[in-house]
């Protein structure tokens, strides 16, 4: 059967620069919610002004903009096989919105939790900086640039996100505790699987693998 990777967790956590690696290796296209709003919220219409505005205030995006837009995107031929999910389900409703959505598409769902202790994730959200062209991710303290402000990739200068401000940040902590509620949900059903990412990105990705490729 093919699978949805679902790849949960705090902010900074790794979720976006793990699915990267999942998606070259498992050839999986990887799902931002993230990326994929921040995009929308980049249009000067009543929407895209409203997303930036619940976005840079670090709070979460209404879950029938988010289900309309799962649903509008894994119906794309690419997603066909399996796909990745990165950042999505945040909410016990969107929680329930996936498992209705695999059913439909009869897939698998692989829940994965990366854990992350708080003070480490602070410094790898205020440090982050990634390329606008091909979303290359890096951070000022753990992963620099080779030219400092550019990417190793392609050179573009590199940019930094507006809810990496530290008052942002600190919001965006208090709605991922929210969250517990669907952390439970699936602690509940048996389906939650966790993996420690206080470790180097290589390590954490082999890590990942592991639980992957033992399903
Ligand atoms: P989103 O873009 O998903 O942000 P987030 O969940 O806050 O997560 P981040 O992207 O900040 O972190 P990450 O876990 O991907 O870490 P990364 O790999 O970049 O969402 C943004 C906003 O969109 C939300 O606040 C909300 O408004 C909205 N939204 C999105 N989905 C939604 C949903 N489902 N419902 C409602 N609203 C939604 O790594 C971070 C840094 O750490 C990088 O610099 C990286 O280089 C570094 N790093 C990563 N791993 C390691 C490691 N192992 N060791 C050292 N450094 C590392």
């Amino acid at each position: 059967m093919s699978k949805i990777l679902v790849i949960i967790g705090a902010p900074g956590a790794g979720k976006g620069t793990q699915a990267r690696k999942l998606s070259e290796k498992y050839g999986y296209p990887q799902i931002s919610t993230g990326d994929i709003l921040r995009a929308m919220a980049e249009a000067d219409t009543p929407q895209g002004r409203r997303l930036r505005e619940i976005m840079t205030a670090g709070k979460l995006v209404g879950d029938d903009i988010l289900a309309d837009l799962i649903q509008a995107r894994t119906s794309q031929g690419d997603c066909k096989t399996g796909y990745i999910f990165d950042g999505f389900p945040r909410t016990l409703n969107q929680a329930y919105t996936l498992d209705k959505l695999a059913r439909r598409q009869r897939k698998q769902i692989l829940l994965i939790r990366i854990v992350v202790n708080e003070d480490v994730l602070f410094k790898r959200l205020t440090g982050r900086w990634s390329c606008p062209k091909c979303g290359e991710i890096y951070n000022i303290y753990f992963r620099p640039a080779k030219r400092e402000g550019l990417c190793d990739l392609d050179g573009e200068p590199l940019l930094q996100r507006n809810d990496d401000k530290p008052e942002a940040v600190t919001r965006r902590f208090e709605e991922y505790w929210a969250t517990a509620a669907m952390i439970d949900y699936y602690k509940r059903s048996g389906r939650l699987i966790e993996v420690d990412g206080d470790s180097p990105v290589d390590v954490v990705f082999d890590k990942l693998c592991a639980v992957i490729d033992a399903q």
